[in-house]
């Protein structure tokens, strides 16, 4: 056994192993259904090692039980989170160039976790991603769920403050502010509002990461998806990233914890004395968070609001009954299989999340209709301009 590994044992209590023990068993569960349909044939392979290793006493699981007795990560983040941060140290691994070239192939994943679970830096800088990163992969077609949001209910051409809250690295407001196309998005009879430009007026994306720091652009690259790896999609990003980069005197970029109560988000005052944003978005962030930060980002994002704002949640996750578990009548679903990831719209005074929109995934190629669409009309909010 490591330092790390006693370290973790002393103070994990038996409820924080008992917890661990329920999140292995249930992401075991999701890399069993997600065989079916791998997302990735590299995450595919990942996620047949790690199952085989869960499933039976080994030091990959004490490993993986240490971590997540030690830090709350829900299962649904966990599945992510343990390929990107195993992906991550193999993308720096300088004697094994190539990655992800041959990593379809289980034995390879074998034979790399078992040295970075040996090798003292590697299984430090794996325990370190474990316990304190947040996975950051940001993706702009996802803030067509915002776009649609926006342009069914404000007015016409009516100018809108909007704070994003986890918005990594801030594609989601600078893209829409410039009109960037949403073109791999289709939204068959929602297309009209996907191809309308929204009038954003002023912006502000915050994140607990800052998005201009080496480090956090390095981890940025290691979120990434395998087959998002290749020399062309990233230069396709790159394209992307100077684009919008001209929306930068339009929206602003702040870095800090939002679970701070001290991090004061800067407010537009307006010229009738109220401050404060016609939206806030929190677009695939709460779903890494336990129940009580959920709560919080929640009341902060409200705080933020003008009178008849709204706040704009999308995430893998569908509407129950507010209870200890979901108290944001949300519940986070382990598996992204289809349909799972869906935007919800809130209104500063009303606590039920309605159901806008359905993804057919997180990378937003089909959206439709939510259950509660047809509740949302422009007269139903009434916005001062
Ligand atoms: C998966 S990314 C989502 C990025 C983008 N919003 C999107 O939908 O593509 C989640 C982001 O939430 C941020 N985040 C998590 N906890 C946070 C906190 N307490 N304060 C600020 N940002 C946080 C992470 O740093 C990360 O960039």
């Amino acid at each position: 056994m490591t330092a790390i590994h006693e370290k973790y044992r002393d103070i994990g209590t038996p409820e924080d192993f008992a917890r661990a023990d329920d999140a292995l068993g249930r992401i075991a569960e999701t890399f069993a259904a997600q065989r079916e349909r791998p997302l990735d044939p590299v995450i595919g392979a990942f996620q047949e090692v790690l199952l085989d290793r869960f499933q039976q006493a080994s030091p990959t699981r004490d490993f993986y039980r240490n971590i997540l007795a030690e830090r709350f990560i829900p299962p649904g983040f966990a599945v992510n989170l343990f390929f990107r941060g195993s992906q991550a140290i193999q993308m720096r691994n300088e004697s094994e160039p190539g990655y992800p070239e041959g990593f379809e192939s289980s034995e390879r994943w074998e034979t790399a976790l078992d040295r970075m679970l040996k090798d003292e830096e590697e299984r430090k800088s794996l325990t370190e991603i474990l316990l304190h990163k947040d996975t950051i992969t940001t993706i702009y077609e996802r803030y067509a769920g915002t776009k649609i949001a926006l342009n069914l209910i404000f007015q016409n051409g009516m100018p809108l403050r909007v704070a994003d809250l986890g918005c990594g690295a801030n594609y989601g407001l600078k893209g829409l502010a410039v009109d960037e196309p949403l073109s791999g998005v289709s939204g068959g009879e929602l297309q009209p509002l996907i191809d309308k430009r929204v009038p954003i007026e002023f912006g502000i994306g915050v994140d607990l990461a800052d998005m201009y720091d080496r480090e956090v652009i390095q981890w940025r690259n290691e979120c990434r998806r395998p087959g998002e790896l290749t020399h062309e999609a990233m230069s396709k990003t790159a394209e992307f990233e100077n684009r919008i980069s001209h929306a930068e005197d339009k929206i602003r970029f702040m870095q800090g914890d939002l679970l701070d109560l001290n991090l004061a988000v800067p407010t537009p005052v307006r010229s009738d004395g109220q401050t404060g944003y016609h939206a806030v978005v929190l677009s695939t962030m709460c779903y890494q968070m336990s129940p009580e930060d959920q709560v919080s980002i929640l009341d902060r994002a409200r705080t933020l609001l003008i009178d008849g704002g709204i706040v704009i949640i999308q995430d893998f996750a569908k509407s129950v009954p507010k209870s200890l578990k979901c108290p944001m009548g949300l519940e986070f679903l382990d598996d992204w299989g289809i349909d799972s990831y869906r935007t919800f719209v809130l209104k500063k005074n009303d606590g039920e999340p309605k159901e806008l929109l359905i993804f057919d995934s997180g990378r937003c190629k089909n959206v439709r209709r939510g259950k509660d669409f047809d509740t949302f009309t422009p007269k139903e909010i009434p916005v001062v301009p």
